[in-house]
C-alpha cells in the first residue's frame, strides 16, 4: 500500500536510473546496520510459519534446494537491478533467496548514452538500453569479499561493452577472464553466462550455436565447482531455442535462465506511452508469455535434464505461479518488484510453496 499508492506516484515523477541508483544506495546503506534489516524484514520478509501471514501470501515453507545451494526462498533478484553487487545485505530482508549480481564484465563499463531506462507504465514494461554499466569483476570481487555471505548469489558474466571486445575472439577472451576470476577468488554460487544482451556493441553474437560452441569450449576448460548457467534470449524460433539447449547439453552445463529482454515491440500491450525512436529490449510484461512458453518446451522436451531459472514478467504471484507449473526451478523479477513494490518478493515466495506441495 505504501509502495503503490504513496512512493509510487511520487517516484515515477523521477528519471528512472535516478530513482533506480538512489534506491540502491539507500539499499546498501539500510543493509549496513542491524536496525533497518531488522524492521525491513518485518515489514517485507517472508515471515514462514506466521498465523496470518502479514506480508506472505501462504505462510508455508518454501526453502529449496536446486544444484545443491540452498534457497531460502525460490524467488531471486534478476541480473541488471544490482550490477556491482551493493545489495548483499538487504536483498535477504526482502523475502529473495538469492540475487543476480551483474552482468558483470571483465572491465568498467560506462554503459550506453543516456536515456538508458524508460518506463511504459500502460504496457508495464521499462524499456533497456543500460549496455551493461558496471565496476568491471576484479572491483566487484573486491567488494564481494569484503561482506558477510549469507545468501545465495549468482554472478551474472556479459562480455565488455566496448569495441575493444565486440570482435568474437576477444569477446571470448572477455568472459574467460571474469570466469577464471571469479571462480579463482571463489566468489559467487552459481555462474550464469549472459549470451542474451541485446544492447551491447557486436549485439547478441553468442546466440548461434556454432559460437556459443566456441565459447563453451573455452569456458568449460577452466576449473569450476560451481553450477553454470546460461542466459537464454526469448525472441527465438523454438528450433533456434532448442539448438542452443542441444551445445549447453553436450557441454554438461547446469541449466538456463529463461530469459532475457524481449527485442518484439510489437507486443507491448498499449505502445502509446512509448517513445517514437527507442533501442533496447522490453522488461515485464512483455517478457511474461514469450519466457513461460519456453520454459514449458524445455522442460517437456528434456524433462529434468536443465535446471530452469524462470523469469520475464513476473507481475504478481499468479504469474509466477505459471512459471513454476510451466517447469521453473527458481524464479526471478525485476520489473514486478519495481511496478507492484517489495512486497511482491515475499508473495512470488509463497506462490513458490504452494508448487512445492503439490
Ligand atoms: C534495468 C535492467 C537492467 C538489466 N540488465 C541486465 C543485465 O545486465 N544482465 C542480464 O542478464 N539481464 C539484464 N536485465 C534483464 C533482466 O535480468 C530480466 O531478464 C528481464 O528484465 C525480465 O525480467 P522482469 O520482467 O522481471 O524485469 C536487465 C533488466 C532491467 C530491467
Amino acid at each position: 500500500m505504501l509502495y503503490k499508492y504513496i512512493l509510487k506516484p511520487v517516484l515515477f515523477l523521477f528519471d528512472p536510473e535516478f530513482v533506480h541508483d538512489l534506491f540502491v544506495s539507500i539499499g546498501e546503506l539500510c543493509g549496513k546496520f542491524w536496525i533497518t534489516r531488522k524492521l525491513i524484514n518485518w515489514v517485507y520478509g517472508y515471515h514462514e510459519g506466521c498465523k496470518h501471514g502479514r506480508s506472505c501470501t501462504y505462510n508455508r515453507h518454501v526453502s529449496k534446494i536446486v544444484d545443491g545451494i540452498k534457497y531460502r526462498t525460490p524467488v531471486l533478484l534478476s541480473a541488471g537491478f544490482d550490477y556491482n553487487g551493493r545489495l548483499t545485505q538487504i536483498l535477504p530482508c526482502i523475502g529473495f533467496g538469492g540475487e543476480e549480481i551483474g552482468s558483470v564484465t571483465a572491465h568498467t563499463c560506462k554503459g550506453n548514452p543516456k536515456p538508458r531506462l524508460t518506463r511504459l507504465p500502460k504496457s508495464q514494461s521499462i524499456i533497456v538500453n543500460k549496455g551493461l554499466k558496471n565496476d568491471g569483476v576484479d572491483v566487484i570481487i573486491a567488494r564481494l569479499k569484503k561482506v558477510k555471505h549469507d545468501f545465495v548469489w549468482g554472478i551474472s558474466i556479459a562480455r565488455t561493452n566496448d569495441e575493444c571486445s565486440a570482435d568474437i575472439k576477444a569477446g571470448i577472451e572477455d568472459y574467460v577472464y571474469s570466469f577464471k576470476r571469479l571462480n579463482e577468488e571463489d566468489v559467487g554460487d552459481y555462474y550464469t553466462i549472459n549470451i542474451s544482451c541485446p544492447n551491447a556493441f557486436g549485439g547478441e553474437a553468442f546466440t548461434t550455436p556454432e559460437l556459443l560452441t566456441q565459447l563453451l569450449a573455452r569456458l568449460v576448460v577452466i576449473p569450476c565447482k560451481k553450477p553454470i548457467y546460461i542466459k537464454m534470449p526469448i525472441n527465438l524460433e523454438w528450433n533456434q531455442f532448442n539448438d542452443l539447449l542441444k551445445v549447453i547439453d553436450f557441454y554438461k552445463l547446469q541449466g538456463v535462465v529463461i530469459g532475457n529482454l524481449n527485442k518484439d515491440y510489437s507486443m507491448l500491450a498499449d505502445p502509446s506511452d512509448a517513445p517514437d525512436q527507442y533501442v533496447g529490449g522490453l522488461s515485464g510484461l512483455p517478457c511474461r508469455q514469450l519466457s513461460t512458453d519456453l520454459i514449458k518446451k524445455t522442460r517437456q522436451t528434456y524433462g529434468k535434464r536443465f535446471t530452469i531459472i524462470g523469469v520475464g514478467g513476473i507481475m504478481s504471484a499468479e504469474d509466477a505461479r505459471e512459471k513454476f507449473e510451466a517447469g521453473a526451478d527458481l524464479v526471478q523479477l525485476i520489473s514486478g518488484m519495481i511496478f507492484d513494490g517489495p512486497s511482491l518478493v515475499a508473495k512470488v515466495a509463497g506462490a513458490g510453496a504452494l508448487i512445492n506441495e503439490k
